[in-house]
């Protein structure tokens, strides 16, 4: 294993005549290269015809790697399967829901249920693994690549017949999943198993029950696929750690299920250069990747050197962009830092994705940013291992995610948008955050954020209200504990289990008024109490049993002043503890959090707009992200940092 910092990106040489390679290991070492991604789309290339494997060419190319010092994540190449065996196998490929059966001639285009890719996938990964399972250049097992990227829900009829089978274990008798369900309604009930299907393009909307659970079966069938290959590597290279790249936010895979899978969490994560939120949003996505791994170090297994190729607008990453990227993901836990990819490619679709080493070569500003940050991560290469220290946790949970954003629900809310929303005021703060579920253990911290957490279990809510009752400042926000685990809804008022310990329930939903058909805007909640500044998103009814109110909504108000003298902001003490419960999402949302963390005796670290301030072990990393020179002063020193440059203390 490496004592260094992953340092490289996707090596795709099997595109590139031999004598590039020679050139490609020379660069490497120059910018300071650890480890190479190798094979990810190379199925075609080891195995040109059903069961005629080709290894030559990989076998040259560790060597060369290894000859060079450059340590190899070497793929399972099961992400894109060869043509041959889509003609073979037509079955293999996506169904969508509409019933259209995807084409060949892009990646991804198997089917996570298909018996045939899952039978040709695992002949290949043995084949590779006892291959190469004890070469001295492998560092470890990358497998597959980025799952449910473009193809995360299949419909197909191997797909129903699998998503029965997962059906069935989970409910035993068709009763329970009718109950479970609820399919009294619409005269929607099953008599047997064999009668379930996928929710494919129907009428009008579609069970929520029968969406919730296919959205837990497709990310299950994707795990399975996972699981088969890592059983094939544990046997033949046991002693290589395994792992896939996880995107971050992706709706399509829940995350918190795959992570007790892997040996270390990797991550692909591309922010937009363009987007003024790309260093809050970025800094999400790693916080993300640690706390799934439980705060063990994490691997940014890709990013973009400068532009992709993907967006409607490709924006360049300015300079000093990228390593202040790569230097927050470090802050941040990350182990390694890697592109996609080494090398800008020639042909194909992504020609006109950057690469560390660009179209125009060596003597291109994105090189000469490659070898500076690699001469800058071996000079970290002791933060290795260290962990980062979080007092503050936010709830980020799939099952709310895919219920929150199904077509029939009370409230078109983004979730991802309601988290970024509430994380970008704790990131200006310099509030370090883990992200975690409402079942996981909160005992290490003060503070605990719930945004928009639709679905609450009873095991869940009982857990929030512990932590409060232990002594923790619960903050949760408007769409919260309003159906169980099975999406029937909390009774008795909103807020389910948690009633108690915030002392309210909710009545009624009150979602922004739309505006006037002529295009007069909808006025805006007002609020006071929260100083400045109103609101004009989702509100709630709030009826207090046993709160404090500490901010209410003030007339005018749309909906006929239905809100008007309602609570906005309330809290419920309970000895040390307090649960507090914000019904919309307020212009100053800063004043709440700020009046939570104060409770909590949580202090950020003060710095400039757009500087990031990160404790990672013993070093400090301040990030300067803006386009202009800041100072600041930090633990009593004086500090001066020129436009996008960082510091390391
Ligand atoms: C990732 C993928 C890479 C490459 C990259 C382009 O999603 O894993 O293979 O396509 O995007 O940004």
């Amino acid at each position: 294993m490496t004592d260094k910092l992953w340092y490289g990106g996707d090596y795709n040489p099997e595109q590139w005549p031999r004598e590039v390679w020679d050139s490609d290991v020379r660069l490497m070492q120059r910018a300071g290269v650890t480890v190479a991604t190798v094979g990810v789309f190379s199925w075609a290339r080891l195995e040109p015809r059903d069961g005629e494997f080709d290894f030559a060419w990989l076998d040259d190319l560790m060597d060369l790697l290894d000859s060079h010092g450059i340590r190899v994540d070497l793929a399972t190449a099961t992400a894109s399967p060869p043509v041959w065996l889509a003609r073979k196998h037509p079955e293999m490929l996506p169904v969508t829901a509409d019933g259209v059966r995807l084409g060949v001639g892009s990646r991804q285009h198997y089917n996570p249920s298909s018996s045939a890719y899952r039978r040709h996938a695992a002949r290949l990964v043995r084949e590779l693994a006892a291959r190469y399972g004890t070469h001295p250049a492998l560092e470890a097992w990358h497998i597959n690549n980025e799952y449910g990227c473009h193809v995360s829900r299949d419909y197909s009829e191997e797909s129903a017949a699998a998503f029965r089978v997962w059906l069935e274990r989970r409910y035993g008798t068709v009763e329970a999943l009718n109950a479970a369900w609820g399919t009294a309604f619409w005269s929607q009930a099953y008599g047997a198993f064999d009668q379930v299907g996928v929710p494919a393009a129907m009428p009008t909307y579609p069970n929520p029950g029968q969406l919730l659970d296919f959205d837990r079966f497709s990310s299950d069938a994707l795990l399975e696929c996972y699981l088969a290959e890592k059983e094939i590597l544990r046997e033949l290279s046991p002693d290589v750690p395994v792992t896939t790249n996880f995107m971050g936010f992706l709706k399509g895979i829940d995350y918190w299920s795959w992570a007790p899978h892997v040996d270390f969490v990797s991550d692909d994560c591309y922010p937009d250069p363009a987007d003024p939120d790309s260093a809050p949003f970025g800094a999400l996505a790693r916080d993300l990747m640690r706390s799934l791994g439980g705060g063990a170090p994490w691997i940014l297994m890709e990013q973009s050197p400068s532009a992709v190729n993907w967006r409607a607008v490709n924006a360049p990453k300015s300079p000093g962009m990228h390593r202040l990227h790569s230097l927050q993901a470090v802050a941040r836990g990350a182990d390694g830092i890697m592109q996609f990819q080494w090398r800008a490619g020639r042909a194909g679709a992504e020609s006109f994705h950057a690469g560390m080493l660009p179209h125009g070569g060596e003597d291109t500003r994105v090189f000469r940013e490659t070898v500076q940050l690699g001469e800058e991560l071996a000079s970290l290469a002791d933060v290795r291992g260290t962990r980062c220290d979080a007092r503050v946790a936010m709830i980020m949970d799939w099952d709310s995610w895919w219920a929150l954003e199904q077509e029939a629900r009370p409230a078109s809310l983004d979730y991802v948008r309601v988290l970024a929303g509430w994380y970008r005021e704790l990131w200006s703060r310099n509030v370090l955050v883990d992200l975690v579920r409402p079942t996981s253990d909160l005992s290490s911290y003060a503070a605990v954020l719930a945004p928009a957490t639709f679905v609450l279990s009873a095991e869940g809510s009982a857990n929030l209200a512990a932590f409060v009752e232990g002594g923790g400042q619960l903050l949760v926000g408007y769409q919260s504990g309003i159906v169980d685990e099975r999406l029937h809804v909390h009774l008795g008022g909103y807020l389910g289990g948690l009633r108690d310990v915030l002392g309210v329930w909710i009545e009624e939903f009150a979602p922004p008024a739309p505006g006037s058909l002529s295009g007069t805007p909808a006025p805006a909640l007002r609020i006071s109490g929260l100083g400045e500044g109103g609101a004009s998103t989702f509100a709630e009814v709030v009826r207090v049993s046993d709160a404090e109110v500490l901010a209410t909504f003030t007339g005018p108000q749309p909906h006929g002043g239905l809100l008007d003298g309602r609570p906005a902001l309330t809290r419920r003490r309970s000895g040390a503890g307090a649960g507090w419960y914000l019904a919309t999402q307020p212009d100053n949302f800063g004043a709440v959090l700020d009046a939570v963390l104060e409770a909590a005796g949580v202090v950020g670290v003060e710095a400039p707009a757009g500087v990031e301030v990160v404790r990672r072990g013993d070093r400090t990393f301040v990030l300067n992200h803006n386009d202009h020179a800041v100072e600041l002063t930090l633990a009593g020193e004086p500090l001066a940092l020129p436009a996008r440059d960082a510091l390391i203390i």
